[in-house]
């Protein structure tokens, strides 16, 4: 959670999925539990959102991740979001979908590098993000329909 604004406490997360599991019912999709093959453990959560504050580049669809520590480190949030990028692109027919996250969170971008997601020239600063936070400069990735499509053929 070093990238977040804080910590939730096991209250605030269980909202949180609670959020996710009414989102889910609602639309169909959103940022879905992810398990393991092996052993269907739980180890967090990959997919699309609907960001609800306003962006500089709103309306979109995000794809989002965020997995347990020690899940790491084997390809699990690419492979989780691949699933969510055929989704969003074959059944929802979403023409573009966006990630972003804080500049330094190296991470989280190598995965965005991994599925062929473009970054855009623009950074902005995320409103929930504390003005004073070195962690309020974002920057951003897209990736259109033609482009993952093309992709998956080639
Ligand atoms: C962002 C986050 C999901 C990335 O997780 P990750 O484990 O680095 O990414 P992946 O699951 O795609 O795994 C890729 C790594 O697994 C390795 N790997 C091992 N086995 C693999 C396999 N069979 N297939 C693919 N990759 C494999 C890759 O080489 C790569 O290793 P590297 O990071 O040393 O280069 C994770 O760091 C996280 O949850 N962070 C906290 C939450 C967060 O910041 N979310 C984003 C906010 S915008």
């Amino acid at each position: 959670m070093r990238y977040f604004p804080r910590r939730l406490t096991r209250a605030q997360s269980d909202a949180m999925a609670d959020r996710c599991a009414a989102l889910i019912a609602e639309n169909g999709w959103g940022f879905w539990a992810v398990e393991t093959c092996k052993d269907g453990r739980f180890i967090g959560f990959v997919g699309l959102h609907a960001p609800t504050v306003d962006l500089p580049f709103s309306p979109c669809i995000e794809i989002g991740w965020r997995l347990s520590r020690d899940a790491w480190g084997q390809g699990y949030a690419t492979e989780a979001a691949r699933e969510a990028l055929a989704v969003g692109f074959e059944q929802l027919q979403l023409h573009e979908i966006v990630a972003f996250t804080a500049l330094r969170n190296a991470r989280s971008r190598a995965v965005m590098d991994r599925l062929g997601m473009r970054e855009d020239a623009m950074t902005f600063s995320h409103p929930s993000v504390p003005d004073d936070s070195p962690l309020r400069v974002h920057c951003l990735y897209r990736l259109t329909q033609a482009d993952w499509a093309a992709r998956r053929l080639g």
